[in-house]
């Protein structure tokens, strides 16, 4: 990877902390000191606390994922995951463009930990025995060896904040990013940041989330007089203003309602809580009545395929 690319890492917004963290609702001032710099951290905590079972329990994001590969250009030397989580987007982008650096970049550093155990271990069919496995007749379990990932050493990891990146102006061709900027109080700023990095003929391809998302959930949990508890989306306007603050050369904005089902309300909770992005349940202690009235509310919505989640995605496809 080109690392001298990396210019600083914003530690202290970085954590691997494991403390209890609700990142819900992008209203900083909510937060105990009022300042983006908790949010940052509770969101860092958040995801980082997620990170061991993330890739397990994260089917709606692998799934929107998929989205962005229509978008990408044919070509990209230098290019950024923003927010990239446990990196298998990030690998998979290094495999899409062979002769590619790669920067994966993210706010946890358990995610960014997550990722480099992915780059440095093959999958187990590329693993070779570390020696001869024992048959049936002997007493030992084959063992296997991990090796890097051919990729491996094309991708450079780095816990930063995708509002102030480490990256010189014009270093990048390509950046990618996959439902992390919902989570940044100050889109414009992550949107000028983009356009300062890339390169004039470079390109920005990225998911993020609507108002919409995950309302099934806001309204199954609702309390008269409380906030829903669902992270507050920015709407599509605001996208539009925060992208036209930046001369971009072309512009697309491509929106769509993606719904994924599961068999029943734990199974929900646990794919959005599981992934970091817990919703609060007002009154934070939910009494066994609560919790009856969700189950409840929640079967009304239920269809033949499972309950339902929905995800208001909107794609950004920028070009410098
Ligand atoms: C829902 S996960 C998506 C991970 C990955 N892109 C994927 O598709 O699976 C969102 C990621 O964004 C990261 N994130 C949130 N806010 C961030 C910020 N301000 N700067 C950098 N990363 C951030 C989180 O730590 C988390 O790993």
């Amino acid at each position: 990877m080109n690392a001298p690319l990396v210019q600083r890492q914003l530690e202290p917004a970085c954590s691997s902390d494991t403390a209890s963290a609700t990142p819900n609702q992008r209203d900083v001032s909510a937060a105990p000191d009022g300042t983006p710099g908790d949010w940052q951290r509770r969101v860092a905590r958040a995801f980082s606390r997620a990170a061991p079972r993330y890739r397990e329990l994260a089917r709606a994001q692998m799934a929107m994922a998929e989205t962005l590969w229509p978008h990408l250009p044919d070509h990209a030397e230098r290019i950024l995951d923003l927010g990239c989580g446990p990196g298998d987007l990030t690998r998979r982008v290094a495999e899409r463009y062979p002769d590619a650096s790669v920067l994966g970049l993210d706010l946890s550093a358990a995610m960014l930990a997550q990722a480099r155990q992915t780059l440095v271990q093959q999958t187990p069919t590329q693993q070779t025995p570390a020696r001869p496995a024992q048959d049936d007749r002997g007493t030992e379990p084959r063992r296997q060896e991990a090796s890097p990932h051919p990729r491996a050493t094309a991708c450079a990891w780095v816990c930063a904040d995708a509002q102030a990146l480490p990256l010189a102006d014009a270093s990048l061709d390509l950046a990618i990013s996959n439902l992390a900027i919902q989570w940044c109080p100050d889109l414009e700023q992550v949107l000028a940041e983009l356009h300062r990095v890339l390169a004039p003929g470079g390109r920005a391809v990225l998911n993020t989330l609507l108002p919409g998302t995950l309302a099934e959930i806001g309204q199954v949990w609702r309390q008269p007089g409380k906030a829903s508890g669902v992270l507050d989306f920015a709407s599509l306007d605001d996208h539009r203003r925060a992208v036209l603050s930046r001369p971009w050369a072309a512009t697309a904005f491509e929106q769509r309602a993606e719904r994924f089902y599961y068999p029943d309300l734990d199974a929900v909770m646990a794919s959005v809580k599981g992934v970091g992005a817990q919703v609060a349940r007002p009154g934070a202690r939910l009494s066994r009545q609560d919790i009856r009235q969700a189950r409840a509310r929640y079967e009304h919505l239920r269809r033949p395929e499972g309950l339902p989640v929905t995800y208001q995605r909107l794609t950004l496809i920028l070009d410098r």
